[in-house]
């Protein structure tokens, strides 16, 4: 197996609302994925950044009395500690409103203005006279041109589903003032998506995408590739647009340039990352991007073709997932269903969670429901009652038995072999980030590791004075114990860690699947994971209840 050289990215989560279990999906399913690659060996990075820029920021700053700044800082900051909790290990969290962002969106625009990719044309737009600033379409409301429904967005209709342009809207309102919108022209830059059909078809006959996600993108071919303005007007928070005035770029431009920033910002302090190497057209280095569902159109048409246009290499896969239900609907802040990240961590151990969202996700599209009833049910029949379990039944007996100390040869060596040889089926399933597989198969396994102890009995064995066969099935359950932590390591990390401590190893890899642990000491054992107390789920569902009522602030944290 030789070394891959591989870079990944999340999304990088707006820095004007708290990190939610919704996110989590996510980032629980990357860090898996690239702590997955690290335990194999491979030389991979992590990267991810605060998405600092546009209005729904600026305008948030503005209401909570905070410059644009300080709050990108506050929420970068509260938004690092809850991924650390989780045990969400980047190798950099950078932020787009930083001045490698700022050094290489106006590369990236000076080459595309340069092979002619970018247009300028006027445009009418919805102008709120009392704040004194162009209204983007979410900003809007008013009656629906199709339908007649009062009260709907600038963009689309949520009862008739027609999309239209704010300037559509019968009786159109600014949600900023109540005021009713001038309309006001002004100029504007745009990219020429249209300029790389051909580049995108050929990048996306190359396979990079789920077959669902294709799918969508060719609907979109079909309604034909349309310029994409990436330019705002002030006032906007945002990186100005060299040598136009008043012009800022938007948000969605420099968004995703935040992956490159973060590398870049990581090279200069590591000093060990050639910027070619992973960025140049023919770059050795596997690139990709894991995103949800709802950001896919950014990631697979405009991001790509904006690396084609501007000398960049562009990504080998961009993995997108679904949204979060919780008890089969969608998160709710009045049923207590909407849960920051903070708020479980007050209540709950994240291995469960980690566990509960691997046991669930597939490589697809496909919505993940977190039942938790089930979330519950599983966390306890499968990490405590059998993974964890094996290990609190055996190593008991090696210590009042044996002092201590592992038997010098395996009892059940078919057995040992039988779990090794399922590495390889198990490493497929992640690498597939077919993750719910790769639960399943290793629960099996753990479900045979107890059916040998069940069989031998080892409780049986000491109570009849049989010390060196008790030591010895406890020495083979150990060792299927750690052959099954090596396997979920990507998964519980913590777990991992505290049964290294408990087996006095290093740090387990992959490559220690093929020898076993003979005749040496361990350490006493101490609890590695508890059971789930429903009662502690009730407690984070009616906290994020009081939580939803105190904030009578409904905005919505993206846009
Ligand atoms: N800032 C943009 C991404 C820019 S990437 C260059 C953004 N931010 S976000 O904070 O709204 O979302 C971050 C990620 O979390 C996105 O990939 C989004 O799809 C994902 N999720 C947000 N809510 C989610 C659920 N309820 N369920 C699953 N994933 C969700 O989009
Ligand atoms: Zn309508």
């Amino acid at each position: 197996m030789s070394t891959r050289q591989i870079l990944v990215t999340s999304a990088l989560p707006y820095a004007n609302g708290d990190i939610h279990l919704g996110h989590l999906v996510e980032y629980l399913q990357t860090d898996i994925w690239v702590r997955f690659q690290k335990l194999r060996g491979h030389d991979c990075l992590y990267l991810c950044a605060s998405d600092a820029h546009g209005t729904p920021i600026m305008l948030r700053a503005e209401q909570a009395g905070l410059t644009p700044e300080a709050l990108i800082e506050q929420v970068g900051a509260r938004h690092r500690q809850d991924f650390a909790e989780f045990l969400v290990e980047f190798d950099n969290f950078h932020s787009t409103h930083s001045p490698e962002n700022r050094e290489i969106v106006e590369r990236i625009y000076a080459a595309l203005d340069a092979g002619g990719h970018i247009a300028r044309r006027r445009i009418r737009q919805a102008y709120d006279e009392t704040r004194g600033m162009f209204l983007p379409d979410r900003f809007v409301r008013g009656t629906c041109p199709k339908c007649g429904a009062a009260d709907q967005y600038g963009d689309s209709c949520e009862v008739c589903g027609a999309t239209y342009a704010p300037t559509d809207l019968i009786d159109p309102r600014s949600v900023l003032s109540g005021t009713t919108p001038s309309v006001r022209e002004s100029e504007h830059l745009f990219f020429k998506l249209a300029d790389f059909g051909d580049m995108l078809r050929g990048w996306i006959d190359q396979g990079h995408l789920h077959p669902a996600v294709t799918a969508k993108l060719g609907e979109w071919f079909d309604a034909g590739l349309q310029d994409w303005d990436i330019s705002r007007d002030a006032p906007y928070f945002g990186f100005s647009i060299p040598g136009e005035p008043d012009k800022f770029f938007y948000v969605w431009l420099d968004a995703p340039v935040g992956y490159i920033a973060s590398f870049l910002d990581l090279a200069r302090r590591r000093g060990d990352l050639d910027f070619d190497t992973y960025w140049a057209p023919d770059s050795p280095v596997e690139l990709y991007h894991f995103i949800g569902k709802d950001i896919v159109y950014f990631h697979a048409l405009f991001w790509p073709a904006v690396l084609a246009g501007s000398g960049f290499r562009t990504p080998d896969g961009i993995f997108a997932h679904g949204f979060l239900t919780v008890n089969g609907q969608k998160m709710s802040k009045s049923r207590g269903t909407f849960i920051t990240a903070r708020s479980y961590l007050d209540h709950l151990d994240p291995e469960y969670l980690r566990y509960y969202y691997a046991a669930k996700l597939g490589p697809g599209v496909d919505d993940i429901d977190l039942n938790l009833d089930d979330f519950v049910a599983r966390v306890n029949a499968d990490l405590v009652g059998k993974v964890v379990n094996i290990a609190s039944r055996c190593a008991g007996f090696i210590h009042r038995l044996a002092e201590g100390r592992l038997a010098a040869a395996l009892h059940a060596p078919e057995l040992q072999e039988d779990f090794q040889a399922a590495a390889e089926s198990i490493a497929s399933a992640y690498e597939r980030r077919e993750f719910s597989r790769a639960m399943r198969e290793i629960m099996q396994l753990a479900d045979r590791a107890n059916q040998y102890i069940d069989q031998h009995k080892p409780w049986v064995l000491a109570r009849e004075g049989q010390t060196t066969e008790a030591v010895a099935v406890s020495t083979q359950g150990l060792n299927l114990f750690r052959l099954l932590m090596i396997f979920l390591k990507p998964v519980l990390p913590g777990v991992a860690q505290a049964s290294e401590t408990l087996l006095q190893v290093p740090p387990l890899g992959w490559t220690d699947l093929s020898t076993p642990l003979l005749d040496r000491e361990i350490q006493p054992f101490s609890p590695l994971l508890s059971r789930i107390e429903p009662a502690r789920v009730e407690a984070l569902v009616e906290a994020a209840k009081t939580a939803a009522a105190a904030a009578a602030n409904p905005d919505a944290t993206s846009g």
